[in-house]
């Protein structure tokens, strides 16, 4: 049996900074809700269904499924044809072993102290949580820096200690030292532990704890007393990477309270980081606008390659298109730059169309566009006035309650021979992967949005609307469905 590669430090850091805290979280709200031991071992009895799982579990079923589908693609769960769960027989190895499952348990506190560290780091010293003092930088220290158990081989009992306790501090780490500037100093130049804290104004206990952490990481190096970013970090973070990597680590902040609690959301469906609330929507979303604007090059290359695509089957000189939920503008001004005919409509919240107005004058197809902010879960599209709507990245921002009535007033606002393109993470049709788009769907569900859907399960929405033909189409990171009434000619693959 060939050893599994180790991945790149780009991987790694992708994923500390995006699904790291995500994999803890999930692990953890798993066993709060007793649903390790609810499960049945996988061959043992008959596996067990999602509503027998949710009533054992005293959980909602949809918030439980999306806990399961995750602990089915890590492969501690097992999920058969009839979509009966059960535990991996070598999962049961150790979680159902008392003194593994007390380990687990000491863990469990530590969730919100940690997410204090820029506190522990700027005193040097234990931290208050609700009205405990807490050690936080000692924990740290133990958890990377001392604790010297036999290595985490795939899939065993150390590998899974390791994405309980460990995966969502190093998200945690990430973030502090992202927020004290530590990165962007590493980065300028090696220092020496009396300089870093000098720059910082910080107590080099708290300091030298971030630093030796990001060391264990592979991210910095130590030559002789002074601390700088290693080799491969200096290639991974050239240019603006480190930038980039710092705007997104301020999001993945944004959800580490909730993470902590995602049991109660899955038990009681209470959502502790809320976007249904419209504040605290608008104050997440600008800030998400402004990360997905520093990634518009990226996802520009995606949205023109869409555009090119469609433009195919379906000429878009002169076409009017509308883009809702445009977020930075990147799908609506790929369409705009396919021709100098071409009329988009950007609808999004007020807040966010700000910045999509900066970024359409950057690449010149300001005159060619229309704003029109609202909201899209009551917002009347008109009828027949379109002959291409785009939803890129927003579907997954509706509950599943709200989609059928989108769908309708979408279809509605299409002209006859109007094409839909869904811009998305499309599921597996087992609903078991990629484990990328199932972190997305737990974040969505986690905070009062979407479901993540298979291409079935999106062409029975569509064709209940009368779009009956549809074809899903992968992009490079996401899933790309065009939809029409029938007879509409669709392109069938990516245009080269
Ligand atoms: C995940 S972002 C997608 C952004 C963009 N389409 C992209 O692909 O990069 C979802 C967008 O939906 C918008 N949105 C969320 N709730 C909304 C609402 N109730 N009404 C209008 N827009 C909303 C957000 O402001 C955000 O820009």
């Amino acid at each position: 049996m060939s050893a599994t590669p180790s991945p790149s430090l780009a991987q790694s850091v992708h994923f500390w900074a995006r699904n790291a805290a995500n994999e803890s979280a999930l692990l953890r709200a798993s066993l709060r809700l007793g649903l390790f031991d609810a499960l049945p071992v996988e061959g043992t009895t008959t596996a067990c269904s999602l509503d027998a799982l949710a009533t054992a579990t005293k959980s909602s079923p949809r918030g439980l499924r999306a806990l399961l589908e995750l602990l089915v693609c890590l492969g501690y769960a097992t999920l058969d044809d009839t979509r009966r769960f059960a535990l991996a027989r070598h999962a049961a190895t150790f979680l159902r072993d008392d003194a593994f499952l007390a380990r687990l348990r000491a863990e469990l506190p530590w969730w919100g102290p940690l997410s204090l560290l820029d506190e522990a780091v700027k005193r040097g010293e234990p931290v208050e949580h609700e009205g405990q003092r807490w050690d936080v930088l000692g924990h740290s220290r133990a958890l990377f820096l001392e604790d010297t158990r036999a290595e985490a081989t795939p899939g065993g009992a150390e590998d899974f200690f390791d994405r309980f306790a460990r995966s969502g501090a190093r998200t945690q780490v990430l973030i502090t030292a992202g927020r004290l500037g530590l990165l962007e100093l590493l980065a300028s130049a090696p220092r020496t532990m009396p300089e870093l804290g000098a720059a910082t104004y910080l107590s080099t206990t708290g300091l030298s704890v971030v630093v030796e952490v990001l060391e264990a990481l592979g991210l910095v190096t130590r030559e002789g007393e002074a601390f700088g970013l290693s080799t491969e970090a200096k290639r991974l973070f050239d240019g603006k990477a480190l930038a980039y990597l710092v705007r997104s680590l301020s999001v993945s902040a944004q959800y580490t309270e909730a993470l902590g609690r995602l049991d109660e959301t899955v038990r009681e469906e209470r959502f502790i980081l809320d976007l249904k609330d419209p504040e605290v929507s608008r104050r997440f979303y600008a800030d998400n606008s402004n990360q997905i604007t520093a990634v518009f090059a990226s996802h520009f290359q995606l949205s023109r390659k869409a555009a090119t695509t469609l433009a195919k089957a379906h000429p878009l000189e002169g076409a009017a298109v509308l883009d809702i939920g445009t977020g930075s503008g990147v799908w609506g001004a790929a369409f705009a730059r396919a021709t100098p005919t071409t009329h988009v409509t950007y609808f999004d919240q007020g807040v966010v169309l700000e910045q999509v107005k900066t970024n359409l004058a950057r690449l010149q197809v300001a005159d060619r566009a229309r704003f029109w902010p609202g909201d899209l879960f009551t917002h009347d599209f008109g009828e027949a006035a379109f002959d291409v709507i785009i939803l890129p990245q927003v579907l997954n921002v509706l509950r599943p309650e709200s989609l059928p009535g989108l769908f309708s007033r979408v279809a509605r606002a299409l002209k006859p021979d109007g094409v839909l393109l869904i811009a998305e993470y499309v599921l597996n049709e087992r609903r078991d992967g990629p484990l990328d788009h199932l972190y997305f769907g737990l974040r969505r569900f986690m905070t009062n949005e979407g479901d993540l859907l298979s291409a079935s399960e999106y062409g029975q929405l569509l064709q209940a609307v009368g779009l009956s033909s549809s074809v899903c189409i992968p992009l490079p990171t996401q899933e790309m469905i065009l939809a029409a009434r029938p007879g509409v000619a669709l392109p069938s693959r990516l245009a080269d």
